[in-house]
C-alpha cells in the first residue's frame, strides 16, 4: 500500500499538554502488590518499596501524572487509613476475590513518594460515595496546607513531609454512574457542586476540580451535569470521561477480522471527543474546562496475564494493543485543544498496561514502547495532517504531527494487519532541515508481544540519517516515530 500525508506546518492546532499521556494506578487486582509495591526490605531492586524497574522506565518516558487511588476503589477509599504506623487492613472488593485485603501499605505518603520519584504530579480521586465533604476537605488540608498552619499540616510534618505536597490534580467522585454509588447525573450534580463548594473553601485548594464523568457516549450525563454548574462555574475545572474499547476476540488468539474490530472500536474515541465538547461548547464552557479523559484502554477477557487470572483484569498486551495505544494518542494529539489530561488505565497487571510483573519478573508491553515513541510530542504544537486515501480502515494510516523547538515528530500506525504501507510524508508550510531519525515498532505478527521468558519479543528499533525525500514503511500491523528538524 503506498501513501501520501501531508504535514501542513502553518496549520497549528494547539499546544499537546503532556498530561495527555497520563498514567492511572489503583487498588485492584495486582497493580500495586505486587505490581509497584514490593516492599522496603524485599530483595527485588526498589526505592522506598517500589519497584525500581517501573521508576526508571516511567522517568524514561516522561510520564507527567499518575491518578490514584482508584477507580471504583477510591469511592470507599478513607484516605486516614494510609497514613501514619499501625494502618488497618480492609476489605477491597477488587482484590478480595484473590484472597487479599487491602493492607493500606501504600497511602498518601508513599503514593506522591512515588510520583516525586517518577517526576510524575499525582491526581487524586476523591471520594464521594462514602464519606463526607468534611472528610475530603480534611485530606486536602492534611496534603495542601502550608507548613505550620493547620493541625492537619502538622500532623502532616510529624509523619515525615513538613512542606506541603504538590498535587495538581483532585477529581471529584469516579464513575458515578456505575460503581460510584449508582446516580443519576443531576443526583452527582447535586453532590460535585457539594463537594466541590466545600473544598475550594481552603485556601489551597487547586485552581480546577475535575468533574467525574460520563460513560463513553452518555452525552446526557455530560449535559445535565454542566447544565447544573451555570451560575457556579467556578467551581468547575475540567470534565472527565472513561471510554474503555473493549473486546474482539481473545487477548492474544484472535483474528484478522477480531483486528479491524477492535480498531474501529478504538476510532470511537474521536467522535466521543468532538460531541462531549460539542456539549461544553453549547454552554460556551471551551474557554474555562477542558476534557479529562481519565480512564482509557482495551479490556480483553481475562486471564491471559503472567499471574493466569489471579490478578483481577490482568491482560497481555499485543501489537493490537500498540497500534490501539497509537491510533488513541494521535486522536488526542489532533484534538489536543479540547483535552486537559488523559490517563491510560492501568500502569501494571492491568487492562491496558505498560509493565506485567510478578516476583522478580517485570517487563515492557508494546504498549510502553509507543509511549516511549511518542513522548516528544508532549509540549509540541500539534499541526494539520492530510492523509490521502485513508477512508478504508484497512488502508488506513493513523497519524499526528507537531513541532517543538523546531524539531518535528510525526507518529503512524498502520492499521492494515498483513501490509506493509509506503508512506511520503509531504511538508507543507516548511522544508526539512536535514536527516530523520525512524523507530519501528513491530512483531512476527499482529499478536506478537513480550513475556518474562521473551521480554524484548517487541522492542523498537531506531534508525538515523533517513533522507525524507523518498517512502519511509510503516509496517503491518506496527508503528513508527519520525523525529526531523524543520525550517
Ligand atoms: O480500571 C478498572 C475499573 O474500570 C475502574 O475501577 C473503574 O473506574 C472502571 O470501571
Amino acid at each position: 500500500m503506498k501513501k501520501t500525508i501531508h504535514l501542513v506546518v502553518p496549520d497549528k492546532i494547539g499546544t499537546i499538554a503532556p498530561e495527555i499521556y497520563g498514567h492511572f494506578s489503583e487498588h485492584i487486582g495486582g497493580v500495586f502488590y505486587d505490581g509497584l509495591w514490593v516492599g522496603k526490605d524485599s530483595k527485588i531492586p526498589n526505592v522506598n518499596g517500589f519497584r525500581k524497574h517501573i521508576i526508571d522506565k516511567m522517568k524514561q518516558i516522561h510520564a507527567p501524572v499518575l491518578r490514584w487511588p482508584g477507580g471504583c476503589f477510591a469511592e470507599t477509599y478513607d484516605w486516614r487509613d494510609g497514613i501514619g504506623e499501625n494502618r488497618p487492613v480492609r476489605p477491597n472488593w477488587w482484590t478480595e476475590k484473590d484472597g487479599r485485603y487491602e493492607p493500606n501499605s501504600v497511602g498518601t505518603h508513599e503514593f506522591v513518594d512515588l510520583c516525586e520519584m517518577i517526576g510524575a504530579k499525582p491526581y487524586f480521586a476523591v471520594n464521594v460515595t462514602s464519606i463526607t465533604p468534611l472528610h475530603a476537605r480534611d485530606w486536602m488540608d492534611y496534603c495542601l496546607s502550608p507548613r505550620g498552619t493547620t493541625t492537619l499540616a502538622l500532623e502532616r510534618e510529624k509523619n515525615g513531609h513538613p512542606e506541603p505536597f504538590d498535587i495538581p490534580y483532585w477529581g471529584i467522585g469516579n464513575e458515578n454512574w456505575g460503581g460510584g454509588g449508582n446516580m443519576t447525573p443531576d443526583y452527582y450534580a447535586l453532590e460535585y457542586r457539594r463537594f466541590a463548594t466545600i473544598l475550594k473553601n481552603i485556601p489551597s485548594a487547586p485552581k480546577d476540580l475535575i468533574a467525574g464523568g460520563a460513560n463513553g457516549g452518555d452525552y446526557n450525563w455530560t449535559r445535565r451535569l454542566t447544565d447544573s454548574m451555570q451560575g457556579i462555574r467556578r467551581i468547575l475545572g475540567g470534565m472527565s470521561f472513561h471510554y474503555y474499547c473493549g473486546k474482539a476476540g481473545d487477548c492474544v488468539d484472535f483474528t484478522a477480522e477480531q483486528w479491524y474490530e477492535l480498531l474501529e472500536k478504538a476510532y470511537r474515541m474521536d467522535e466521543l471527543i468532538t460531541r462531549h465538547w460539542g456539549v461544553l461548547q453549547g454552554y460556551k464552557m471551551e474557554k474555562e474546562m477542558k476534557l479529562v479523559i481519565d480512564e482509557w484502554g482495551c479490556w480483553h477477557p481475562d486471564g491471559s496475564g503472567p499471574s493466569k487470572g489471579y490478578n483481577l483484569f490482568e491482560q497481555q498486551s499485543t501489537m493490537r494493543d500498540a497500534v490501539i495505544s497509537a491510533i488513541t494518542l494521535n486522536i488526542f494529539n489532533n484534538q489536543c485543544d479540547k483535552i486537559k489530561m488523559a490517563n491510560v488505565a492501568q500502569l501494571v497487571n492491568n487492562l491496558h498496561c505498560l509493565f506485567l510483573a510478578g516476583g522478580e519478573n517485570c517487563i515492557e508491553t508494546p504498549t510502553f514502547h509507543v509511549f516511549d515513541m511518542f513522548k516528544t510530542h508532549q509540549n509540541g504544537t500539534a499541526i494539520k495532517t492530510v492523509a490521502e486515501n485513508n477512508d478504508a480502515l484497512d488502508a488506513r494510516v493513523s497519524v499526528s504531527a507537531s513541532v517543538k523547538d523546531g524539531v518535528m515528530t510525526v507518529t503512524l500506525a498502520n492499521c492494515n494487519c498483513a501490509e506493509d504501507a509506503e508512506v511520503s510524508l509531504n511538508l507543507l508550510g516548511g522544508s526539512y532541515a536535514g536527516k530523520a531519525t525512524v523507530t519501528t515498532l513491530k512483531g512476527d505478527a499482529m499478536n506478537s508481544h513480550n513475556t518474562f521468558e521473551a521480554p524484548n519479543a517487541v522492542a523498537p528499533i531506531e534508525v538515523s540519517d533517513v533522507a525524507l525525500d523518498g517512502a519511509i514503511t510503516v509496517p503491518a500491523a506496527g508503528v513508527v516515530s519520525v523525529r526531523v528538524s524543520i525550517a
